[in-house]
C-alpha cells in the first residue's frame, strides 16, 4: 500500500528571446505559412542565439521551480535533467545544473528518453520519494534543438524549437500527487526519429559534419500514427490504474508534437479542446520541454487549481512514451 505519494510542489520554464517565425523559414526552404499552420498547428518557435545553450535555460526554469515551492537549491537531493540536446557529452548537464543552482547535495544526472523524457524523469522521481531514497527531487526538460536541426531539410525544420521546463517533486499529503505513472519505449523504431552522428558508432569527423549526420531525421508519417495510439494506450492505462476516466480530467497535456496529433489523442480519449493544453503554435516542438512549459504556463494562466486532475502524455524518438495522472 502506498502510505506516501510524490507530488509536484513548484514549476518554472524558460526560452529564448530569438523567435524564427513560419515567414523566416519561408525564406530558407520551400514551405509557407499556410503549410506549416494547417498541418502542424506552428506560428512560431523559440531559437537560441548562438551564444546561449541548454543548462542556461534549464537553470532559469529550474530556478523558478524551486523559489515556487518555497525551497532553497540546498534543499533538492536530486536533479533529473531529460535533454536529447546536452551542452556537451561530458558532464552530464544534470551536473552543470547543479554546480549553476548551489544544490551541493543533489545527485545529478541526465536522461535520454527524447520528447518523454520529462515523463520518464517524474516517474523515477515519484518512486525515488516514495522509497525514500530523495526528499526533494528537480525534474527539468530542457533542449536547444534548433541546433540539431538540418535547415535545409523542410519537413523538420519547421518543427523544432528551444526551451526549458521544470518542476520540483516532493512527499505530499492528502489525496493529492502522482496516482499512476507509466513509461515504455520499443527500440525496434529507432529509425522513426534519430541522430546518426555523432556518438562512438559513426564519431564526429569532418565528412560526417559535412554530410549532416549529426542533424535529426524523421519518418514523420509514420512516427504520427505510433504517436497517437501510443498516447491514447498509455493516457486509458494510468486512468484505469488510478480506478478514474477521461471525463475526470481537469487538464490534459499531451506532448506538443503537431496539433493534429494534439486533436487525434484528445478525440480518442473523447477529452474536448477546453481541456487540453496547446502551446505548439507559439513554442513548436520542444522535445523533453513541452509537457513542464505546458505545465507551468497552465500554472501562471490559473487553469489547475488544488484538486484538479492533470493528465500528461508523451511520445518521442526511441521510440518512448508515458504517461502520468496527478492530482493538483
Ligand atoms: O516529437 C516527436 C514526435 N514527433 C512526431 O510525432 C512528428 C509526427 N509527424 C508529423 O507531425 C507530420 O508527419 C509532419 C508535420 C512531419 C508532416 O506532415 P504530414 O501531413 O504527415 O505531411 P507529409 O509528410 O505526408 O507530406 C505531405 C506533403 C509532401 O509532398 P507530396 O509528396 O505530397 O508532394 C511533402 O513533401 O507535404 C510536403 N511537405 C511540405 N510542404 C511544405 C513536407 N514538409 C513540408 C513543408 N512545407 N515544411
Amino acid at each position: 500500500m502506498v502510505t506516501t505519494r510524490a507530488g509536484i510542489l513548484g514549476t518554472g520554464h524558460s526560452y529564448p528571446e530569438g523567435i524564427l517565425t513560419n515567414a523566416d523559414l519561408a525564406t530558407m526552404v520551400e514551405t509557407s505559412d499556410d503549410w506549416i499552420t494547417t498541418r502542424t498547428g506552428i506560428k512560431q518557435r523559440r531559437k537560441a542565439a548562438p551564444e546561449e545553450y541548454t543548462s542556461q535555460f534549464a537553470v532559469r526554469a529550474g530556478r523558478q521551480a524551486i523559489e515556487r515551492a518555497g525551497l532553497q537549491a540546498e534543499d533538492i537531493d536530486l536533479i533529473l535533467c531529460a535533454t536529447v540536446s546536452p551542452d556537451q557529452i561530458l558532464p552530464s548537464t544534470g551536473c552543470i545544473i547543479q554546480a549553476e543552482l548551489g544544490a551541493n547535495k543533489a545527485a545529478a544526472m541526465d536522461l535520454v528518453a527524447a520528447c518523454s523524457g520529462f515523463l520518464y524523469g517524474l516517474t523515477l522521481a515519484d518512486a525515488m520519494i516514495r522509497t525514500g531514497q530523495t526528499k526533494y527531487a528537480l525534474v527539468i526538460g530542457a533542449e536547444v534543438l534548433t541546433r540539431y536541426v538540418d535547415y535545409t531539410d523542410r519537413q523538420t525544420c519547421v518543427l523544432f524549437g528551444d526551451g526549458a521546463g521544470a518542476a520540483v517533486v516532493g512527499a505530499v499529503e492528502g489525496d493529492r500527487g502522482i496516482l499512476a505513472a507509466r513509461i515504455r519505449s520499443d527500440g525496434r523504431y529507432l529509425e522513426q526519429l534519430y541522430s546518426p552522428g555523432g556518438g562512438t558508432r559513426r564519431k564526429p569527423t569532418a565528412e560526417t559534419l559535412a554530410a549532416g549526420d549529426h542533424f535529426f531525421k524523421m519518418k514523420g508519417n509514420e512516427l504520427f500514427k505510433v504517436a497517437v495510439r501510443s498516447m491514447a494506450d498509455i493516457s486509458r492505462e494510468v486512468l484505469e490504474e488510478a480506478g478514474l476516466s477521461a471525463e475526470d480530467v481537469k487538464l490534459f497535456i499531451p506532448h506538443q508534437a503537431n496539433q493534429r496529433i494534439t486533436d487525434a489523442v484528445a478525440n480518442k480519449l473523447n477529452v474536448e479542446s477546453e481541456r487540453v493544453y496547446s502551446g505548439i503554435s507559439q513554442h513548436g516542438n520542444t522535445s523533453s520541454a513541452s509537457i513542464p512549459i505546458g505545465l507551468d504556463e497552465s500554472v501562471e494562466a490559473g487553469k489547475i487549481s488544488p484538486g484538479d486532475l492533470v493528465l500528461m502524455a508523451s511520445f518521442g524518438g526511441g521510440v518512448t512514451w508515458g504517461g502520468v495522472l496527478l492530482r493538483w
